[in-house]
C-alpha cells in the first residue's frame, strides 16, 4: 500500500507515520487517550473525514490547523474518541446503585449525588436517572465527557427506537416519552428525569477540574482503558477527592485500577467502596 508522505493531498493513501505519531502525540496530550500502532487505519478513517471538512490539502497541514485552532483541537478529540454505549450496560453495577439508593433514602434527607463521568452519548447517565427514579431516591446526576458531540446528543436526551430496544415497555412507559408523526420511532426522555441530570463537558486529564460537590457514587466506567497506568492512578487520587466517605466507584469490566489502593475497597464486582483512613 502506498503512504502518505505528509504532503500529499490524497487521503485515499495510509496516513504516513510520521502523521500517525504526531495525531497519537496530540490525543495523548489533550485527552490522555494513548492509541496502540494498530489504530492507523481507524485514526486514518476518522481524521479523513476532517481533512475533506476543512478542505486543506494534507494530515500534515490538518495537524498544523488542530495545534493552531481551539476549534478544531475539539473536532479532533471528537473524531478520536469511541463513544460505544448502551442503556444499563454492565447492569449489575444498577442493581448495586439502586440497593444504595435505598439505603441512603432511608437514613439521609438530601438527594444522592451521582457523577457520570465519561457519559457518552448518555445512555449511561440516563440509566443512572431511572435506577434512582425506581429505588424512590431524590438524586442529582453530573454526566461529564470530553466529547463535545457525544455530550450534545445526551443532553438531547432523544433517542431512536432501535437504542432504546434493550429497555423493557414498563421503563419505557415510566421514563420516555414516544414520538409521533414525524417523531414517530423516536423516544424523549420524561421532565422528570431530564431535571434530574445536568451535563457538562469535563476532560478527567485536564490538569484542574472545576469545583466540585462531592458525589456519593461515581461511575468512571471503560475509559480508563485509553488512558496510561500512571494517569490511571492519578485519577483515582482525584476521585479520592470528590467521593464521600461509604461513596461507591464504579469501573468497566476490563478495568481494575482501584484494586489494591487502601482507601478502596471491593464491593462486588468491578464495584469500589471508598473508605478513607
Ligand atoms: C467507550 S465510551 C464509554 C461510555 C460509558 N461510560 C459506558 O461505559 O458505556 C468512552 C467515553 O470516554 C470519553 N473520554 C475519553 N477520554 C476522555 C477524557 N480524557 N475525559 C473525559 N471523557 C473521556 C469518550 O469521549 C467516550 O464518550
Amino acid at each position: 500500500m502506498q503512504q502518505s508522505t505528509g504532503s500529499s493531498g490524497d487521503t485515499a493513501q495510509l496516513l504516513g507515520e510520521r502523521e500517525f505519531t504526531l495525531a497519537c502525540r496530540l490525543i495523548g496530550d489533550y485527552a490522555g487517550i494513548k492509541l496502540s500502532p494498530h489504530k492507523r487505519y481507524m485514526v486514518h478513517n476518522r481524521l479523513s473525514r476532517r481533512v475533506r471538512a476543512r478542505g486543506v490539502d494534507s494530515f500534515a497541514t490538518y495537524l498544523d490547523l488542530v495545534q493552531a485552532d481551539a476549534a478544531e483541537r475539539e473536532a479532533f478529540v471528537n473524531a478520536l474518541t469511541t463513544n460505544l454505549t448502551a442503556f444499563f450496560r454492565e447492569p449489575h453495577h444498577f442493581e448495586l446503585l439502586r440497593t444504595r439508593a435505598q439505603a441512603h433514602r432511608q437514613r439521609e434527607n438530601r438527594p444522592l449525588r451521582v457523577w457520570c463521568s465519561a457519559c457518552s452519548t448518555g445512555e449511561e447517565a440516563w440509566s443512572i436517572a431511572m435506577a434512582l427514579r425506581e429505588a424512590g431516591c431524590p438524586g442529582e446526576v453530573l454526566a461529564s465527557d470530553i466529547d463535545t458531540e457525544a455530550l450534545d446528543a445526551a443532553a438531547g436526551g432523544v433517542y431512536s427506537q432501535e437504542r432504546i430496544g434493550g429497555l423493557t415497555g414498563e421503563r419505557l412507559r415510566a421514563h420516555w416519552l414516544r414520538g409521533v408523526g414525524a417523531n414517530a420511532g423516536w423516544v424523549s426522555v420524561r421532565p422528570e428525569l431530564r431535571t434530574m441530570v445536568k451535563f457538562m463537558q469535563l476532560n478527567l486529564q485536564a490538569p484542574h477540574w472545576p469545583a466540585l460537590e462531592p458525589f456519593d457514587a461515581v461511575f468512571c466506567r471503560n475509559v480508563v482503558i485509553y488512558f496510561e497506568r500512571e494517569a490511571q492512578k492519578r485519577l483515582l487520587e482525584r476521585f479520592a477527592t470528590v467521593l464521600r466517605p461509604r461513596g461507591v466507584l464504579m469501573v468497566g469490566h476490563a478495568e481494575s485500577f482501584p484494586a489494591g489502593h487502601p482507601a478502596f475497597r471491593a464491593a462486588g464486582r468491578t464495584a469500589y467502596d471508598f473508605a478513607p483512613g
